[in-house]
């Protein structure tokens, strides 16, 4: 079906940023897409989202290559947010910092339109979106911080308990969880390139 295609082609690693070329005509929009998300985009979600509008678009125009969104013939219908974090723990500033160089992606919302949710949506968004992470070679672990009634959602993703997260927000306490996208490798390490910054790498993982 055209959903699977499309499926199928957004499961490559590449996410697509690029606009459609100038004169493209009319828009025609796939029945599903998966794709990196524009400041524009979650504007229809913000309500319903933990994080608010300017928030969102401060990550997703420091990071958007850290978004993804699932779009139903055009619509969102779910988005996920991160950016960078070079912590082992999440501090207060995890909140709103995008720290280029970190290699723990911190993810700051998984967000489901209410009228799409209890559907098995945001399960898999959320595995797409940690495949997805694989393909960047910077990238070691997932962080999040959820509210204690939604540890076993994301527990059934893969994400483990680390502990009571240090923020608290007003009356909110949270607890800590994190997923191993890669794995430590005890392997020597080497120098590669990530844009103009050296930085450790294991071979295994394509570090020259
Ligand atoms: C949490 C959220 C992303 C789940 O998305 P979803 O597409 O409905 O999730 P799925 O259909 O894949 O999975 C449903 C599971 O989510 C969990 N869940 C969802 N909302 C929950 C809630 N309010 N309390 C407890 N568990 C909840 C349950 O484990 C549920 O499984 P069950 O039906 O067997 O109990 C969605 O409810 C949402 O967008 N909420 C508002 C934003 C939010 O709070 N995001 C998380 C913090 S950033």
């Amino acid at each position: 079906s055209i959903c699977d295609q499309q499926i199928h082609i957004f499961s490559k690693c590449a996410l697509p940023c690029v606009p459609p070329p100038p004169g493209a005509g009319i828009a025609t929009f796939p029945a599903s897409e998966f794709r990196c998300l524009r400041p524009e985009d979650p504007s229809s979600l913000c309500l319903e989202c933990p994080l608010h509008l300017d928030e969102v678009c401060h990550f997703l125009t420091l990071c958007p290559e850290l978004s993804l969104g699932w779009f139903e013939e055009g619509r969102l219908v779910a988005f996920i947010i991160g950016s960078l974090w070079d912590q082992e723990k999440l501090a207060m500033d995890a909140l709103t910092l995008h720290k280029p160089h970190g290699s723990t992606v911190h993810l700051h919302v998984l967000a489901v339109h209410r009228t799409f949710r209890q559907q098995g949506k945001g399960s898999i968004l959320m595995w797409r979106y940690l495949q997805y992470l694989r393909c960047l070679p910077y990238v070691r672990c997932a962080v999040l911080m959820c509210e204690y009634f939604l540890f076993p959602f994301y527990q059934k993703s893969g994400f483990k308990v680390q502990g009571h997260s240090d923020i608290t927000v007003g009356p909110l306490t949270f607890i800590e969880m994190m997923y191993p996208v890669r794995p430590r490798v005890h392997a020597p390490q080497q120098w590669c390139l990530r844009g103009h910054e050296p930085r450790l790498m294991p071979p295994s993982m394509g570090g020259v």
